[in-house]
């Protein structure tokens, strides 16, 4: 599987340090480089385009507060993106919300924590079911 990598300065040392949890996968980092200062949208787009062009299978975006990252992944048509601080939530954001874009915190979380929600993340298969329609009513919306 390809996992789409990005961050922005304050996402970058969680970024760099998640890749020792992604050594099984094919990782594509979009950046950012460094910790000089930079804007969320430039890395975040690219890694939430690759995703929806199925380019990668799913994407980890890293931003401090998770929500900038949030906000642009979300913009991108056919991305559903879950900002997750805990491993339950990234349990429910697949089984529920078939999310393709995990959304972390760097500046909120420690590495340990973010190793144990992504390990659960991709981990966990959608459930299908009830939430099929759901999912369908958020494409439909999109059209
Ligand atoms: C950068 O200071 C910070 O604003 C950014 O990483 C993110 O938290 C925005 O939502």
């Amino acid at each position: 599987m390809k996992i789409a990598l990005a961050a922005d300065h304050a996402g970058y040392e969680l970024k760099e340090a998640i890749k020792d949890f992604l050594t099984a996968y094919k990782v594509i980092d979009f950046g950012t480089h460094s910790t000089e200062s930079m804007d969320y949208p430039d890395t975040g787009f690219k890694a939430a385009e690759a995703v929806a062009k199925g380019d990668c299978e799913k994407g980890i975006l890293i931003c401090g507060s998770g929500l900038g990252m949030s906000i642009v992944a979300n913009k991108v048509k056919g991305i559903r993106a879950t900002l997750c601080n805990s491993a339950k939530l990234a349990r429910l954001s697949r089984q529920h919300n078939d999310a393709n874009i995990l959304v972390l915190q760097g500046r909120f979380i420690s590495k340990k924590q973010a190793g144990d929600i992504i390990s659960v993340w991709l981990s966990t298969e959608f459930d299908g079911g009830r939430h099929i329609q759901r999912i369908e009513k958020i494409k439909k919306y999109e059209e």
